[in-house]
């Protein structure tokens, strides 16, 4: 027995392929995403082209940033972690590698045919029905390399990180799947099977889940292996990290109709989707704290280590967010954001300030073990923090600001009951803001490039590290 497990090592191959493409696609993604922030800011960046326009551009986008920077990103530490935590190597080597090749395919498939036009409709899940099987094929690969590998531990327990990693990939396939259910009528047209307010309602179940599971619990699983490993501390309460997934995994699924209040669909759906996204406050907060006070008794670390700055920033955004998320799925208060750019500020308080920053800072603790080398430049890394970070302050403060413009001239009333305001005018009003915007994203992505450069030359001519798995200590 000892033997075997002095012989087996760590499949790494395949987190390294994924942290690296995790970069790549970042920079794509984000890209794109100043590509069409120029666009709203100055019309005359369509090129009067239709592949290159907002409409085909902006889906692009949010797929680029969401499944393939941070889907890749998930891989490659969900498969670092689960390996690590569990002592064990990947279960099935081949289906891992499958999951990756399988994965860059999708998203390849998503940059042709979005600018082509092609597209479901559905926000988040605009990938007509081929390639949606083809997700559905590789996620249930997914699931069963994580948790194959979870049945072969050597451990008796199961690290709370790899319940919220679990979570998230049983929930995204529940999602997929019944979201995509759709009549094909072409190689590239389908028709959903739902319709009227219950498409409505399956697409926001998704959409909001595809927050909470994609966009959260993964990166929560980040947060709980990344941050105790770079702070050299244990998670503050352990008990707090396991009432935290139960509580979010239970209060998530309900809160999807905040996306849909005024609309045709039932008062009390609605109703009950704003109570549950008020209450799904307390355990967000009560994760937020929990990473955050890992680091007690070892805030100094904090002065030096641009690393765990990443992390802990990260983990600052995700309360942030998670505040102004439940006071913006009340109903008064959603009646003004709603359709504005606050939405948008909102969005990306979450998307840049917390899913990118956890990834970024888990990036960083990873390639350096993944090669067996050094970081090149920690300086490098302390420059990509601050100007990431004016990044994400200049998109959302100047996201806010328009939005609640947006949102207090379009209801203003003169009167005699006629409108304040023309539409025109609205637009006219946010166009500084949005050059703001386009600044902020410029930010964020030079420190894309600086990380790029920083890990290229970590990287280049490094012999790939190999790491056998240690007998874990008899407990
Ligand atoms: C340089 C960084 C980025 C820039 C400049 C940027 C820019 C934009 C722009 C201009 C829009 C369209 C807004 C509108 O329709 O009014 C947008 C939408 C969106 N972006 Fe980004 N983005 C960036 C990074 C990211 C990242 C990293 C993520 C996710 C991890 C993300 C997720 C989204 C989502 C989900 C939407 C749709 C929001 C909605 O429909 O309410 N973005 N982005
Ligand atoms: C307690 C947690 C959260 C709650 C209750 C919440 C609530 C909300 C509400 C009420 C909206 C506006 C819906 C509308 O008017 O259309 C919204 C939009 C959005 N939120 Fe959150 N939010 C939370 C956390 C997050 C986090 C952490 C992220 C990102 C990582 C995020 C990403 C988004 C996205 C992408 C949208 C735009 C969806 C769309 O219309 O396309 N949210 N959220």
């Amino acid at each position: 027995m000892s033997q075997n497990i002095a012989t087996e090592e760590y499949n790494y191959k395949v987190v390294r392929q994924f942290a690296i493409m995790t970069v790549i696609w970042g920079i794509i993604g984000m890209s794109i995403g100043v590509l069409i922030a120029s666009q709203l800011a100055w019309p005359v960046m369509n090129f009067d082209t239709p592949w290159l326009s907002f409409g085909r551009l902006r889906p692009l986008h949010t797929n680029a940033v969401i499944f393939a920077f941070g889907g890749s990103a998930l891989f490659a530490t969900s498969y670092y972690v689960v390996q690590r935590t569990c002592y064990t190597s990947l279960f099935s080597p081949k289906l891992a590698a499958f999951t990756f090749w399988g994965w860059q395919a999708i998203i390849l498939a998503a940059v042709v045919t979005l600018p082509l036009g092609y597209t479901s409709s559905k926000e988040y899940a605009e990938l007509e029905w081929p390639i949606d099987l083809l997700i559905g094929i590789v996620w249930v690969s997914y699931a069963v390399v994580f948790f194959g590998t979870i049945a072969k531990r050597k451990v008796k327990h199961i690290y709370v990180a790899n319940w919220f990693y679990g979570g998230f990939i049983i929930t995204i396939a529940v999602l997929h799947i019944f979201n995509n259910m759709a009549i094909p009528v072409t190689a590239l047209k389908s028709y959903s099977m739902y319709s009227g307010v219950q498409d409505a309602m399956i697409q926001w179940w998704y959409g909001h889940n595809a927050v909470g599971f994609f966009l959260t619990a993964g990166f929560l699983g980040m947060m709980y292996y990344f941050i105790p490993k770079q702070a050299n501390r244990p998670v503050y309460s352990y008990r707090l990290s396991v009432v935290h997934f139960w509580a979010l995994s239970f209060t998530y699924i309900w809160a999807g109709p905040h996306h849909l209040h005024y609309t045709a669909l039932p008062d009390w759906t609605q109703s009950l989707g704003m109570v549950m996204s008020l209450i799904l406050l307390a355990p967000s907060w009560g994760g937020m704290i929990n990473g955050i006070m890992t680091l007690s008794g070892a805030w100094e670390k904090l002065r030096e280590d641009p690393i765990l700055k990443f992390l802990i920033v990260a983990v600052s955004f995700y309360g942030m967010s998670t505040f102004e998320g439940p006071m913006m799925a009340i109903k008064t208060v959603n009646a003004l954001s709603h359709y504005t750019d606050w939405t948008i500020g909102h969005v990306h308080s979450g998307a840049l300030g917390w899913v990118a920053f956890i990834s970024i800072g888990s990036l960083y603790y990873l390639i350096p073990r993944l090669y067996n080398r050094e970081i090149y430049s920690t300086r490098l890394i302390e420059t990509h923090f601050w100007i990431a970070t004016i990044g994400v302050v200049l998109y959302i403060t100047s996201m806010w600001i328009s939005g609640v413009m947006q949102g207090l001239m379009w209801r203003a009333v003169n009167d005699d009951g006629t409108l304040t305001y023309s539409f025109v005018e609205s637009v006219q009003a946010v166009h500084p803001f949005y050059v703001i915007r386009f600044t902020g994203g410029v930010f964020f992505v030079t420190g894309m490039l600086i990380m790029a450069y920083n890990i290229w030359k970590t990287v280049k001519g490094a012999t790939p590290a190999t790491a056998q798995v240690p007998v874990p200590a008899a407990h």
